[in-house]
């Protein structure tokens, strides 16, 4: 079976405010449809350099970078961008809601802007499931000042899966929330991958991590496996 995404040998060195430095240095990451990853590491590690570069908003020095297969290390930017919004979901620390629309409208926008063109009631159709799928639908016409800050982010989920992605990449989505809240969202987008979503979870979390079928730490610019140390302690 061909896998979701494959990294082989990633690497990538950035502008340092003296000399550059190599932040990853032969990167390999295989995800499946469906399957969930949780990747770990001290700040500054790389993390959100590589899931830009999953998310195609930037582009590796040298490796190789497959989607089902299909090289697409150095795919033009008009193609990135289009398989961006048709195959990628994104949820970042900041929930990023246009704070003049209401919950659905932010939701929606996600469909006004790709490609291929839906009728109102669709768009409307799809945006109440996304809503219902991470379970606010009752909070649709609600703005963002009217939510908190777990619901703003469950809004920023749906607006992610709006669009059915191939694969979720979630860079600290709980960083602003409680632990609670943190929970919550973090159990919405693990059962994003019951209908064959990969998902790649940046997080500092161990407790979040550990809810992801496979955990990695990135350090020294490679995926470890990583174990949890306080499961040794206890
Ligand atoms: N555009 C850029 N130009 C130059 N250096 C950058 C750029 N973006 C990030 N860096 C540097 O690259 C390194 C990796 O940054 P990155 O944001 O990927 O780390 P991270 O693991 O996501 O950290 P954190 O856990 O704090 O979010 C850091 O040293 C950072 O200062
Ligand atoms: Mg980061």
């Amino acid at each position: 079976m061909t896998a979701l995404l494959e990294l082989h040998g990633i690497t990538k060195t950035l502008k340092g405010q003296k000399a550059p430095r190599v932040i990853l240095d032969g990167t390999d990451l295989t995800v499946d449809g469906g399957e969930s990853v949780a990747i770990l590491g001290r700040s500054g590690s790389g993390k959100s350099t590589l899931l830009s570069l999953i998310g195609l908003f930037d582009r590796p020095d040298g490796g190789r970078y497959l989607l089902d297969g299909r090289d697409i290390t150095r795919l033009p930017e008009r193609k990135a961008a289009a398989l961006r919004s048709a195959e990628f979901g994104f949820v970042f620390q900041r929930f990023f809601l246009l704070k003049h629309l209401t919950a659905a409208q932010n939701v929606a926008m996600a469909l006004v802007n790709g490609q291929g063109w839906l009728s109102r009631r669709k768009r409307r159709a799809r945006t109440m499931a996304a809503l219902d799928r991470v379970g606010i639908a009752h909070l649709a016409k609600h703005r963002p000042a009217r939510l908190s800050g777990g619901e703003q982010q469950r809004v920023a989920i749906a607006r992610a899966l709006v669009r059915e992605p191939r694969l979720l990449l979630a860079d600290e989505p709980t960083g602003a929330l409680d632990t609670e809240t943190g929970n919550l969202v973090i159990e919405v987008l693990r059962s994003a991958t019951d209908r064959g979503c990969g998902l790649i979870l940046v997080t500092h979390d161990w407790d979040h991590a550990n809810k992801m079928q496979r955990v990695l730490r990135l350090s020294d610019g490679k995926l470890h496996p990583a174990s949890d140390t306080r499961r040794v302690l206890q």
